[in-house]
């Protein structure tokens, strides 16, 4: 069974991701091309492992509280749990939320059993199956492809376990380092030229990883593209770069985060 975390980094990304999704919305992107590299089932249940996070009761007092949220993020994520019914929703369950069929996704799962979860979810979807893609395998073979064109903009969403800076001998497909910023580089200049937000979250510092080194690594490769850079930190080790161009985004994104769940 596809599990999740519960905890900290779990409300980062979906809280990013919907917020700048209302973004999108007000600044009248209609189509939006969804990428998801690390997509996971819509319907998860919780890991055995969340009982050691440190950070799974503020997880489970937000998800308690949902029908008092006044965020977009809580009221998605209440009406997901009724419908779905999912505990955690996946980011592709948000957009479809947040976005209707309106959005075309581009799913990439490497774990087989999850990508069938994910396949029947995407089976009961209304609409054109054409704007909809699953690829069962890394998504480091699917960016080597054509994204699809003809969309008003791009979401491309990372949630590896981790950003590593160092290229190391036996790299673990689940973590992201220096050599698949060049993949995701190249994917992005043949992109047309269309409003783009790329959302790259890491939960660790360990091996070297400082907040302040990855910074100083990730954030040259992205201007090199023309991207801006902003920064959405939880805490001291687990953080969301919001890369984007085309669009203006707010930028005390990562203040507003630390108020609500504080
Ligand atoms: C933390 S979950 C992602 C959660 C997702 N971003 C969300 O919020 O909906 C990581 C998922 O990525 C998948 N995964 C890990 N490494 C991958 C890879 N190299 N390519 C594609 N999927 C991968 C895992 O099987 C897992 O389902």
């Amino acid at each position: 069974m596809p599990t999740y975390r519960g905890n900290r980094g779990n409300l980062l990304q979906h809280w990013v991701l919907a917020e700048l999704l209302g973004c999108l919305r007000e600044q009248g992107i209609r189509k939006l091309c969804f990428v998801d590299a690390h997509s996971m089932s819509p319907t998860p249940v919780r890991s055995a492992k969340a009982a050691t996070d440190q950070t799974a009761p503020e997880f489970d007092l937000v998800r308690s509280r949902l029908a008092d949220g006044r965020s977009a993020y809580e009221r998605a994520w209440l009406a997901l749990s009724q419908a779905l019914p999912s505990e955690y929703p996946s980011s592709a369950a948000f957009v479809q939320h947040f976005c209707g069929n309106n959005a075309q996704l581009l799913l990439c799962e490497a774990d087989r059993g999850t990508a069938e979860h994910i396949q029947r979810w995407l089976s009961r979807r209304e609409g054109d199956a054409a704007s909809v893609e699953l690829h069962r395998g890394d998504w480091r073979e699917r960016f080597r492809r054509p994204i699809p064109a003809e969309v008003d903009a791009y979401y491309i969403s990372f949630d590896p376990n981790m950003y590593d800076r160092h290229d190391v001998r036996s790299p673990r497909p689940e973590n992201m380092y220096s050599s698949d910023v060049t993949i995701v580089a190249d994917a992005t200049r043949q992109l047309p030229t269309v409003p783009i937000i790329v959302q790259l979250s890491t939960y660790s510092v360990n091996g070297a990883n400082s907040q302040s080194d990855v910074y100083d690594d990730l954030v040259p490769r992205f201007t090199e593209l023309n991207l801006s850079a902003t920064l959405v930190r939880a805490d001291n080790s687990m953080m969301s770069f919001i890369f984007s161009r085309g669009l203006t985004l707010a930028s005390d994104l990562e203040s507003r985060f630390q108020s609500w769940l504080a």
